[in-house]
């Protein structure tokens, strides 16, 4: 004999039912349900919004080689490798900055923290450590601009 339909889907209507779980109950990870990962606990190399200082770092090597790289990916965009302000996105119609020229170290800090006319602020995505590094570096790409052969010590013209 077959099996009648109406017992067939009236089998199926309880086994989809009796497989529905209340999810909301279910064990899952909370992830705010601990202190260690609870908002405001801001974990390593993350930018913590509203951070807008820090001491000014000594200025080394490493330091003007992250500022390097820094530089290249965040400001180089726009205001071009030498810093003339003819970079990509300006050749492509932004309007162009002016060339990074005489600026102090604290003033360009803060424009990259808060940006300034068109140019939006860098708070979220440079850590206060890091705009730094691109003050130095902007300082040395400046200072690089004007050197004479002369202002280089006789073993370095030799290796020029
Ligand atoms: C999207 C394009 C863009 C990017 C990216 C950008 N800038 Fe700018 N920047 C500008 C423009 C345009 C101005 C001029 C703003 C104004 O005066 O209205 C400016 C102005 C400045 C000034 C002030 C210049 C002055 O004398 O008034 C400084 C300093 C500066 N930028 C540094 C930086 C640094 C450092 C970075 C990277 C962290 C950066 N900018 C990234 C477009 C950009």
């Amino acid at each position: 004999m077959t099996p009648r339909p109406a017992i067939v889907f009236g089998l199926a209507a309880v086994l989809l039912v009796a497989g529905c779980d209340d999810m909301t109950r279910q064990k899952k990870q909370n992830p705010y349900a601990s202190r260690a990962t609870a908002p405001g606990d801001v974990p390593a190399g993350v930018v913590q919004y509203g951070e807008t200082s820090a001491p000014v770092p000594p200025v080394t090597m490493a330091l003007l080689e992250r500022g390097r790289t820094e530089y290249h990916v965040f400001c180089a965009p726009c205001h071009a490798e030498t810093g003339d302000g003819h970079g990509m996105i300006v050749q492509r119609g932004f309007p162009a900055p002016p060339r990074l020229a005489s600026d102090g170290p604290q003033r360009i800090y803060d424009v990259i923290t808060d940006g300034r006319g068109v140019m939006y602020g860098f708070a979220q995505r440079i850590a206060p450590d890091d705009r730094w590094a691109v003050v130095a570096y902007v300082h040395a790409l400046r200072i690089s601009q004007h050197m004479m052969l002369s202002d280089l010590t006789p073993e370095q013209q030799a290796t020029r």
